[in-house]
């Protein structure tokens, strides 16, 4: 039976002409307010699955810092790390548009190390664009890339890579601070952003940028005025341990399926049940 896709027959994200999503669609979900979803990836299988049921938007995050390379946060990550699963995820689809993270580090210095890492996850891992963190601090940075021909996806709220200076993964944007992170998305969005995350912010706050800004909004706890909404793929499908922040739904239990099946696996081999001869070759 083939894979059923997420978009009904009126979507903008409905297949066409075996072409992937452009930015130029995601521009239009916002105009005819069709609500859309984007979920990470790191590698080429998962992301195939992703791809075949029409998620339109697949980020690789420096979020792989955590759920892929076992690091506490999203601070080591290098551009090294991120290019190869770039690649491997684009390889792996063919409608979903690759979003490439610009790690801490990459981009902060200067407009030109924005471009250099930019064009490093356009030539060599195939992405179709890239985000990175910051409100009125990275406009040159993201004007840089606009410039050049790289679409930017923006990040405000809760930005990781910040977690030192942030005191730890807190809410943000509360009392005056709202004020602030609105005049950012703005900014933002004059540099030219082709849409926004917001991470950890009040709903009201989400739903006041969500109405200002022409670009969508990309909401990661930061409820449900957005246009879209992101999760960790590894969250959302119940594969990452421990107690999860209060925003994240796990629509799966896939620690329980993998455990089963490891556990299965080990049982097999050792009373000898496998490989059976239907399993070798003869
Ligand atoms: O790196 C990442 O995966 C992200 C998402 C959580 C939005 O920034």
């Amino acid at each position: 039976m083939p894979i059923g896709t997420i978009h009904s027959a009126r979507s903008v994200f409905e297949r066409r002409d075996g072409r992937r999503v452009s930015v130029l669609d995601i521009q239009q979900a916002k105009r005819l307010g069709e609500r859309f979803v984007m979920l990470t990836a790191y590698d080429a299988l998962v992301a195939g699955v992703f791809d075949r049921v029409g998620v339109p938007l697949l980020l690789v995050g420096d979020t792989s810092g955590q759920v892929v390379f076992g690091y506490r946060d999203t601070v080591p990550v290098t551009m090294d790390h991120l290019v190869p699963l770039v690649a491997a995820v684009v390889r792996g689809t063919s409608h979903s548009l690759v979003v490439g993270d610009l790690p801490f580090g990459a981009y902060q210095e200067s407009p030109g190390a924005a471009l250099a890492a930019g064009v490093r996850h356009l030539k060599e891992g195939g992405a179709q664009a890239v985000k990175l963190e910051g409100g009125r601090r990275v406009v040159p940075q993201v004007r840089t890339l606009v410039q050049a021909g790289i679409p930017v996806m923006g990040h405000l709220g809760l930005t990781p890579q910040s977690v030192n200076a942030l005191g730890g993964y807190r809410v943000q944007g509360r009392g005056s601070a709202g004020e602030a992170l609105l005049a950012d998305a703005q900014a933002l969005q004059d540099a030219g952003v082709f849409a926004l995350v917001l991470e950890a912010i009040p709903a009201d706050l989400a739903g006041r940028v969500t109405e200002t800004l022409e670009v969508p909004t990309i909401g990661i706890g930061a409820g449900a005025h957005c246009d879209a909404q992101v999760l960790v793929w590894q969250d959302m499908a119940g594969l990452t341990p421990g107690r999860l922040p209060r925003y994240v739904k796990r629509y799966a239990h896939l620690d329980r399926i993998l455990e089963e099946a490891a556990r299965a696996f080990a049982e097999e081999v050792r009373r000898g049940a496998f490989p059976s001869d239907e399993y070798s070759y003869h």
